[in-house]
Formats: C-alpha cells, structure tokens, sequence
C-alpha cells in the first residue's frame, strides 16, 4: 500500500493509496466507528456502483447510509441543510468520522457539513472519481454552489483520513476518467517534465483501466498535491495558486457552456491548458513546440485542446468578460498562470485582458 502524508502539524493525515482497498475498508475505518456504527454519505449513482463494496469491506460496523441524488446540483444551500438535519437524526457528534463516498460533489458538501456541524466534526474521504482522487479530495477545500457563483461559500477543513481505492474507478464512465486525466497531466505540466513523459508512455494504460498505471498517477499526483497543501494550505503565498494551471480559460469555457455536460470541468482545465500553453508560446515565452506537444498529448487521451472542440464559438470578449468575474481579478489585470515549457509553469501578475481576447480571437 502506497501511504502519503499531508504534513500539516497536529492537523497531519494519511492518505492511502491501494487497489481493492475498499474491500478492506474495516482495517482502516472500524476505529471511527462508534457503537459499533458509522455514517456514511453518498450520491445515487455511486450508492449502486460502490457502497455495496464498501458495506462488505467494513464487515462488523453497521453503515448507516445517507444518499442524496448524483450531479453538481446537490452542492446548494438546500442539500447543505436536508444533510446537516440527516447527520443530526443520526446523531453525529463533534467526535464523529462521517464518511464521504463519491466525486467531488459528495466531498466537497459532506467536508462543509463536517466543517460546521456541531462546530466541527471530522470526516474521511473515500474518492471515487479519478478527478476526486487526484484533486478535490486533498487539501480540506469544502464548498457549495450559490447564486453568486461556484465554491464560493465554504471553508478549509482537512479530512482525518483519505481512503484511495483506484479500482473503484472500474465503474465510472470513461469520458468522467478522462475528463479527471486532465488534471493528473496538470501536475507534470506545472513542474514536472518527467511525469509529464510518463504520462505521455503510460495514458493509453491507464484509461484502458491498468490498474497499475492508474495506481501510479494517483499515487504521484497525491503526493505533489500533498507538497503544495503543506506550503501553502490556504493559497496565501501563492504555491498553491499553480495548481489553477489552465483553470482561467477553463472557467470561461465553463461559464459559457453553463457549467453543463457540454463541458465537464477536466475537459474545461484541458482545452484551458492548452490555451494557456499556446499564449504563453504566442507571447514568446514558451517553445511553440511544447504548446504543440502539450495538445497532441491531451488530444490523444480524447481531451478537447480548441475552442471548437470544447463547443465553444464565442469572441474574446465575451469570455474574457466571464474571466473578469473571477474572484483572482486585481484591476484591469488579472494573475495568469503562464509557462516557460513543459514542467515550467509560473504566475505572470501583469497579464493585459485585451490581449487575451485578441488572442481567443485568433483561436476560433
Ligand atoms: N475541493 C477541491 O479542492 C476541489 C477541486 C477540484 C474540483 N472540486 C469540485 O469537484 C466537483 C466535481 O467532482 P467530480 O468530477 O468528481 O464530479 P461528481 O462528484 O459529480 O462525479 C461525477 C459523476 O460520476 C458519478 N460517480 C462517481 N464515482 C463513481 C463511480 N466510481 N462509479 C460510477 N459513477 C460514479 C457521480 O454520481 C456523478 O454523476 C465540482 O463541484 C468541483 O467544484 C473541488
Ligand atoms: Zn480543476
């Protein structure tokens, strides 16, 4: 079993990395148990494909189970509420591990729930979606959605424990697996040309199912975000702002198709990505063939590195404007994660708007 610490003093966890680990959920949860009981919370769809396996890995300790519906629309204030009133029922107290069982959207509501429930209870993530376990379930961002804007209510609060079974990713469909692929290339992109290389060698693998391959990512991508959460868990000296590689773009791509299944996130950070490398080379900052190598690699793995592969026809300015309601805007400018090359990724504080729209222009 692969075990990687998130160093962060008395507030340290274990993150634990092994194929068919939910199957012997009990060895690392029954001592969160109390009375014999632990809660556990979950969406529909990973409900049927996952906590069966994990009822049975748990042997002894009774599951109570919370399932709420699958989608990003369950991250809302009234889904916050029907789980803080369930968890409640259950009578969950301040001592309580309560288990969050799925992707990002079950994480990140169940981890905000923990954060202010009794004032703070503890939780576990159990990941399901490749994107879950590489990103979202690492670093104790919690959030939910509202009208202003996604993740913009939430709070900082570390799990006590992440559970990582890459074989639960068996069941997700394979455009969600490539789709979290995007952000595991993100961190060979950021600083890491080597696996950058591996993940050129080893992508075909991977979202073939190879377990092995999979175990791998996961593991390296876990432990660069656990390096970055460690120096700088609240992404106040930014380090940890680097790991928004490609997510500016990416979130005017997503803004624009509506935050929809037209665009899944990953596919929204992977043409982001792409982009992000392009400019860089157009400013004549980066190779213009490691802008090339960066989309061929993305393409290859069924990602969209262009405008009209992400089904976006929109002028520049129309999706600059989406960029300037980012909360990152520090007038007129706005900080840009730029790049160097592959591996060499760093953030430019003085990026003119009009030229990112008169760039957007030239890529429709
Ligand atoms: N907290 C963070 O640091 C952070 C980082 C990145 C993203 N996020 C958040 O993560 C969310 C997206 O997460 P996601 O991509 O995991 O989406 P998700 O949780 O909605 O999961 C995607 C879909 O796959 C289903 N599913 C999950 N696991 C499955 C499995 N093993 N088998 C079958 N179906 C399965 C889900 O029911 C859902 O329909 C967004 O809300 C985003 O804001 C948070
Ligand atoms: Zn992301």
């Amino acid at each position: 079993m692969t075990r990687i610490d998130v160093g962060l003093g008395d507030r340290s966890y274990p993150i634990l990395i092994e194929a068919g680990l939910l199957d012997r959920a009990g060895e690392h949860l029954a001592r969160f148990a109390r009375g014999g009981r632990l809660v556990v919370v979950t969406d529909e769809s990973v409900a049927a494909a996952q906590l069966p396996r994990l009822v049975a890995g748990l042997g002894e300790v009774r599951v109570d189970a919370i399932i709420l519906p699958s989608g990003e629309a369950t991250k809302s204030w009234g889904m916050l509420e029907r789980l803080t009133d369930q968890l409640m029922d259950h009578g969950v107290e301040r001592s309580d591990r309560i288990v969050a069982l799925g992707g990002g959207v079950i994480g990140d509501l169940v981890g905000f729930a923990a954060s202010i429930l009794k004032r703070g209870c503890g939780f576990v993530q159990v990941p399901t979606t490749l994107l879950a376990q590489v990103d979202s379930s690492v670093g104790g961002k919690t959030a939910i959605n509202t009208r202003a804007g996604k993740n913009l209510i939430g709070a900082f609060h570390q799990p006590d424990t992440v559970m990582i079974d890459p074989t639960t990713l068996d069941t997700l469909p394979l455009r969600e697996v490539r789709s979290g692929y995007a952000e595991v290339v993100k961190y060979g992109l950021i600083d890491d040309f080597d696996f950058f290389a591996w993940c050129e060698a080893n992508a075909a693998a991977l979202l073939d199912g190879d377990p092995d391959a999979r175990t791998q990512a996961i593991a390296h991508s876990v432990a660069a975000k656990a390096r970055v959460v460690a120096a700088d868990e609240r992404e106040t000296t930014g380090t940890r702002a680097l790991l928004n590689l490609g997510h500016t773009f990416g979130h005017a791509l997503e803004a624009e198709t509506g935050y929809s299944d037209v665009l899944l996130h990953g596919e929204a950070v992977a043409c982001g990505m792409a982009l992000a490398f392009r400019f860089s080379a157009a400013k004549g900052l980066c190779p213009g063939q490691d802008a090339v190598r960066v989309a061929r690699h993305l393409d290859a793995a069924g990602l969209p590195t262009a405008l009209k592969a992400a089904h976006v026809d929109t002028d520049g300015t129309t999706l600059v404007g989406h960029m300037a309601h980012d909360k990152k805007m520090e007038g007129g400018r706005l900080p840009f994660l730029l790049a160097r090359g592959i591996g060499q990724t760093f953030l430019a504080k003085d990026v003119d708007l009009g030229e990112v729209a008169a760039f957007l222009d030239g890529e429709r």
